[in-house]
This record gives C-alpha cells, structure tokens and sequence, in this order.
C-alpha cells in the first residue's frame, strides 16, 4: 500500500514522540541491587517466553542511555515516554528505597532534559516485584497500597523535573493475560483471579494519583488499551449484543470507574458469575473515578466479533463469553499475525471523546512488527533496514488519528511504539517493533528507514 499522498498538518504544539518500557529495554537485571519482577521469574518458566529469551540484557540501555538519547534527539523527539522499574525502587516492592536505582532515572531524566526532550513517566509497565507477587499480586489489595507508597517515592525524587505521569500501563493485559490466560507473567489462569486483579489495578490507579497530587503532580493520567470492537455484521442484533459484552468486559469495566466513578452495572452482573466481588469496597469507585488530566491510549488493530452458538469464546482472556466468536484477523497482517487497519483508531479516539468526554488524550502506543532486515555485511546490501511496510503503516495511521482531530477530538500527541527493537514479552526478541534496529549481538544500533521518515514527520509536524 503506497501512502496516500495528501499533505495533513497537525495542530500546533501536537506532541511528537517514542516510547518503551523498563523490561523490555533496560537489561543490567542485577545491577545496583534490582530485585526480581515477575517477568525475571516467568521468563524462566520452560515454554512461557519464546526460545526462553529473558529480559537481563535487552537493549543494554541501562548503560547506553546517553547514546539512545543521542538518537532521539537526532530524530527531534519532543518527548519520551518510558518507564520506571518498581524492582529497581523497592526491590521487594515495599519499604525503604533503593537510591541507586533512582540514581538511574534522575540520570536519564537530566539527560533528556539536557537535550530538550520532555520526559513522560509510566510508574508501572507490567514488571511487578516478585515479592509482591509471593503474596498475591494484583489479586491482593496490599499491593495497591504498595504502589502508592512506590509512586510517591519516585515522585519525590523526580518530580521537580518531571511533568506528565502516567500511573499504569494497559491494566487490561496486566489482569486478562497475566491473571486469565496465562499468557503474560505471572501466568495464573483464573477467572475470579483476573477480576479482583482488574480491580486492584484500578485501586492501585487511583490510590497512586492521590499520591502524586498530594506531592504536587499536576499532571497525572493513566494509559488503557481500549479495543476497537466491531461486530461481523452490522446489521446482526446478535452481533451487537457480542459487541457489548466483550466492550464491557475490555472497555467499559476500566473507563465507567475512572470517568464515570462506577463500574457499569451489566458487567459487574456478568463479573459476579465469578466471583462475589469481595474485594469492591465501599470508597472504592470514588477514588478510583478523581478527575485525571490525560488519557494515554495504545492502539494496534481491531478485534471483530460475531454471536456463534458452539464458539469457543476468547477463554481466559474474555470470561464468559462462549458463544462469540473473535474472528480470525484478515490480512494484510503484521508480523505480530495483527490486522492492520487505521480506521479503527479514528473510531476508537472518536467513541472514547463522544461517550467519555472532556479528557485529553494522547497516543502513547501505536507501531508494528515487521520483519526487518539488516545484514550489515551481507553482499547486495546497503547497510539499512527499508521497512516500507513500518512507514506505510505509521503513515496510515497517523493519518487515522489527525481524521479523528478534525472530527474533534481533543488529541495532544502521539508516541511510536518503539524507538527501539525490543524483548516483546512471550514473544522474545523475535518481533522487531522499533523505529530503530538493535543488533542485539553487537548491540548496535541502526535508525531504519522509518526513523528518517518520523523524523521528517516531526519536522513538518505533518505528513
Ligand atoms: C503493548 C505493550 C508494549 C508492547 C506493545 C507491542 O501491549 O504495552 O509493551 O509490547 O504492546
């Protein structure tokens, strides 16, 4: 697909950026006393994490972290979002901090600064302290409680440099896939299990900005990955009912708390074939649904679903829905075996503005794996990665998102994921989402094409 050629303009002040997140870039798992996450100890559980890959020395950025903000600058990032490792802070997860850890973020945060790239903070992209986990994780309250002591601690160290914080990132996959299916650490498939720990998270959330605030933060938000759910075929009330459960269960179960203040009655009815709710305490809707400031939103491609009786249901990462089927993704695909289908987000950006508004968003997520290649050395090649079919689904979707601006949403910015190829959970190192290429023997890194082309983008603050 060749990208379309009209010129779109963004507004002024849009913010232009990258991100990642701790595990998946940082290596150096036992430097400067780093305790163990969830991820150390699920990478190392046989069959959980492709070929056994592991996140202990990923992109080495730990030590590299000038170098890569060398990069982003050259690229004329205005802002970096990336987050902080709880184990690195309290490396079991609770009591007095560990001060060589922040040592490491002050260090990257006047960095980035120095460079004039604003810094965007995720306190919690997935990497839980074990001991945490030892005791529950997100399925017990006190881990909550922990994160706001947690959040506090960076804030006291960073926050005099640091504007934008985002507590959590995508809950859905922390709960469903860590709690539900089993697919991400700590790898529980329990149903009752998956929603007490949508609730905690939810908890954790609000519990965390209340913390942040009462040190002084003023901007404080939270990032969701919302599916865009369509039905596979409009006009099929069946479909639409399929279409309301699996929103409810991804979307609204997270949106009616925070924006709402409540939880949304028809999900908490299906939820309680699960469970007892036990874990909903008076209060706790209140806090978790205090005004934030910023909604992130991540976004890679559609899910389509259709009432079948006899389908299988998305199992543990959609209870109770046996009866609908998610329709297999139609080509063309990425290498992630996703759609590729920029629509959705215009809808998607629409549909959160229309039935949640007055909150700004901004797209903390959105990329694609392809398989890129680079044979420095290799005869007939010229030493780049051309990742075409990267450009084209960026400018695609860049495209779907200035759409959704001129229909009125209240978009501020957007973030590619990634800026560098990266440990992508169970799938290892074999998925290659970066604007920049990490040759992880030499680690190396090589800007592909892509990177040039963002870097235009940014320039034109356009396409
Ligand atoms: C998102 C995660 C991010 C990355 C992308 C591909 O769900 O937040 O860490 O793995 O998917």
């Amino acid at each position: 697909m060749e990208p379309a050629a009209t010129p779109v303009r963004f507004p002024e002040g849009f913010v232009w950026g990258a991100a990642t997140a701790a595990y998946q870039i940082e290596g150096a798992a036992h430097d400067d006393g780093r305790g163990p996450s969830i991820w150390d100890t699920f990478c190392r559980t046989p069959g959980k994490v492709h070929a056994g890959h592991t996140g202990d020395v990923a992109c080495d950025h730990y030590h590299r972290y000038p170098d890569d903000v060398a990069l982003m600058a050259e690229l004329g990032l205005h802002a970096y979002r990336f987050s902080v490792a709880w184990p690195r802070i309290q490396p079991d997860g609770s009591g007095p901090v560990n001060p060589r850890g922040l040592d490491f973020y002050d260090r990257l945060v006047d960095e980035l600064r120095g460079r004039d790239i604003d810094p965007i903070i995720t306190l919690y992209h997935w990497d839980l302290p074990q001991t945490l986990e030892d005791r529950g994780g997100w399925t017990n309250r006190e881990t909550a409680e922990r994160f706001a002591d947690y959040a506090a601690a960076v804030y006291g160290r960073l926050g005099d440099r640091v504007t934008t914080w985002t507590t959590l990132n995508e809950p859905w996959c922390s709960a469903y896939l860590g709690y539900g299916n089993g697919v991400h650490a700590p790898g529980r498939q329990d149903p009752a299990a998956t929603f007490a720990a949508v609730h905690h998270l939810l908890l954790a959330h609000g519990l965390g900005a209340a913390a942040l605030r009462a040190a002084g933060a003023t901007t404080v938000g939270i990032t969701l990955n919302p599916a865009a759910v369509f039905p596979a075929d409009p006009e099929s009330p069946t479909d639409a009912q399929a279409v309301r459960l699996v929103d409810g269960l991804h979307n609204r179960i997270f949106f009616d708390p925070l924006l709402r203040g409540q939880y949304p009655a028809d999900v908490l009815e299906h939820v309680a074939r699960f469970t007892d709710l036990g874990y909903l305490r008076a209060g706790d809707e209140k806090l978790i649904g205090a005004p934030i400031d910023l909604l992130g939103v991540n976004y890679y491609a559609p899910t389509y679903v259709a009432a079948r009786p006899g389908a299988a249901g998305g199992g543990g990462a959609y209870p109770g829905t046996e009866g609908i089927e998610f329709l297999p993704p139609v080509g063309p695909l990425t290498d992630m075996g996703w759609m590729i289908e920029p629509g959705g987000l215009t809808a998607l950006l629409e549909r959160i503005s229309n039935d949640y508004p007055g909150v700004p968003m901004i797209v903390t997520e959105n990329g694609a794996a392809f398989d890129d290649k680079f044979h420095r050395d290799a005869p007939g090649t010229d030493g780049r990665v051309h990742d075409a079919d990267r450009v084209s689904y960026l400018d695609g979707h860049l495209r779907a998102a200035h759409e959704a601006i001129a229909r009125g949403v209240d978009l501020r910015g957007y973030l590619v994921w990634s800026l560098l190829d990266n440990f992508e959970w169970a799938e290892g190192y074999r998925k290659r989402f970066g604007i920049i290429y990490v040759d992880y023997l030499t680690q190396r890194r090589v800007p592909k094409d892509s990177a040039r082309w963002y870097q235009e983008v940014i320039h034109r603050n356009g396409l």
